[in-house]
């Protein structure tokens, strides 16, 4: 029996982790532009973190854990998101008594949820996600949000859509809460058992519910829009002047409220507008949580985030045609003629390396035609090849592929001579 990948889940392969080395690397820069710093974060935690995190009444919580119990017989689970790990670390190492709030974190790791696989689902992900926790400025949700715009901006993405809403503060909400239970309420029996046990946890999950989607009333449910009260209008809007400061635009949609249950004020999501996106087009999705900090023992510490799947990422990268992923290609081929000359080709590729520059040779006993075959399968910039004559004289000829240049020098000059052309072309 051959075993595979359980569903849900894929390798990276050779030819496509140069692009996931590429989005990370450009990733790491932007945080460390916005002084992000780097948090990691155990891959499992205890059950009860999510439960009391994410919320009970969530999917996530409810149908999409890897839960299983170890051999001490605890509740542990693969951890499907990253905020309530980070928040759980913010109060159990007091990085709230930290001089300079808010903290400013980024992760980047897998996450697990069983969903249905279809393309942008998996059931392993990852998030690269940020999370700015002690303070309550508009300011920081604008710049939280600018950084992920800015993430897609860096790969290349264009036909993006930023959705954005307030779920208002705990006051706004409560009252929203109770016009939704009255609007619901007489016709619950018409909805699916979730929706009907969401009404009395969480009324506001039920506008999520993708099994009722169609149902009339979902259409003329109350919006939170209009029960904001004065300080979230307030909120919002100075968060949306903050935004179009930085020219950056997006649309109100009163509609948006996010799977998870520990949002309030500003919540939001960014699309693909790509052509060919399937039927999931939301790329990163975050929002403040002032709350739960204290949810989780902390003192009082608002806080916002947001996280985006790399494999996402890559998707639209896909749809939009962007090519990233280019720049370890190999950058020297040396090409041996028999063993003697396999000596001298060892000693050059180890030698360009030394200096910076990637170098690779035959190990497979090939012939020259199918080294020149395989220097051209791997990219190569420039080849060198070394039979007896160049061994004798000292001197090789360094060729450039894309142009069929050929520069004759000794075998000491070649990694100073690319070294140069390198310095030139930066
Ligand atoms: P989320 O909306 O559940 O939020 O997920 C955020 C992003 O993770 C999604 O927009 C998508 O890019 C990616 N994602 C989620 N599930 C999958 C999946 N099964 N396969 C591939 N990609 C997926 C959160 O996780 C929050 N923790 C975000 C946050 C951080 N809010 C505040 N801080």
């Amino acid at each position: 029996m051959n075993i595979q990948a359980p569903r849900g889940t894929y390798d990276v392969l050779p030819d496509q982790s140069a692009k996931w080395q590429e989005v990370e690397q450009k990733i790491n820069n932007l945080c460390r532009l916005y002084q992000y710093k780097e948090i990691r974060t155990p891959i499992f935690e205890h059950t009860e973190l999510f439960q009391r995190g994410v919320g009970d009444t969530t999917d996530i919580v409810q149908k999409e854990m890897y839960t299983f119990q170890d051999r001490g017989e605890r509740s542990l689970t693969l951890r499907p998101e990253g905020t309530a790990s980070v928040v759980r670390s913010y109060v159990e190492n007091k990085l709230f008594g930290m001089p300079d709030q808010p903290v400013k974190l980024f992760y980047t790791g897998p996450m697990f949820r069983y969903e249905r696989p279809q393309a942008g689902r998996m059931r392993q992900f990852v998030q690269f996600g940020v999370e700015a926790i002690g303070s309550k400025d508009p300011a920081i949700d604008a710049e939280v949000i600018s950084l992920a715009m800015e993430v897609y901006r860096a790969v290349g993405l264009k036909q993006l859509r930023l959705v954005i809403n307030s779920l208002g503060d705990t006051e706004s909400r409560v009252a929203h809460k109770k016009a939704l239970v009255t609007h619901f309420e007489p016709s619950i029996n018409e909805f699916c058992s979730d929706c009907q046990t969401r009404l009395e946890k969480n009324p506001l999950r039920i506008l999520d519910c993708k099994v009722d989607r169609q149902h009339p009333l979902m259409a003329t449910a109350p919006s939170l829009a209009d029960y904001l009260n004065e300080e979230s209008q307030a909120y919002f809007d100075e968060v949306q002047a903050y935004l179009s400061s930085m020219d950056i635009e997006f649309v109100v949609d009163p509609n948006l409220v996010r799977g998870l249950d520990y949002y309030n004020h500003t919540a939001f999501e960014i699309m693909s507008d790509a052509e060919g996106f399937g039927a999931i087009t939301t790329l990163a999705g975050g929002g403040r949580y002032n709350g739960l900090v204290e949810d989780l023992g902390g003192p009082e510490s608002p806080g916002i985030g947001f996280a985006m799947s790399i494999e996402r990422l890559l998707l639209a990268l896909e749809m939009e045609k962007v090519e990233i992923g280019q720049s370890n290609n190999l950058e020297v081929y040396v090409v041996a003629t028999d063993e003697t000359t396999k000596k001298k080709a060892f000693a050059v590729v180890r030698d360009l390396r030394l200096n910076g520059i990637s170098a690779d040779m035959d190990f497979a006993g090939r012939k020259v035609k199918a080294q020149m075959k395989s220097a051209d399968r791997k990219g190569a910039a420039f080849v060198v090849v070394i039979g007896e004559t160049e061994l004798e004289s000292g001197k090789v000829a360094l060729k450039e592929m894309a142009t069929g240049e050929q520069q004759e020098m000794a075998f000491e000059e070649i990694a100073a001579s690319l070294l140069k052309k390198k310095s030139l072309e930066e």
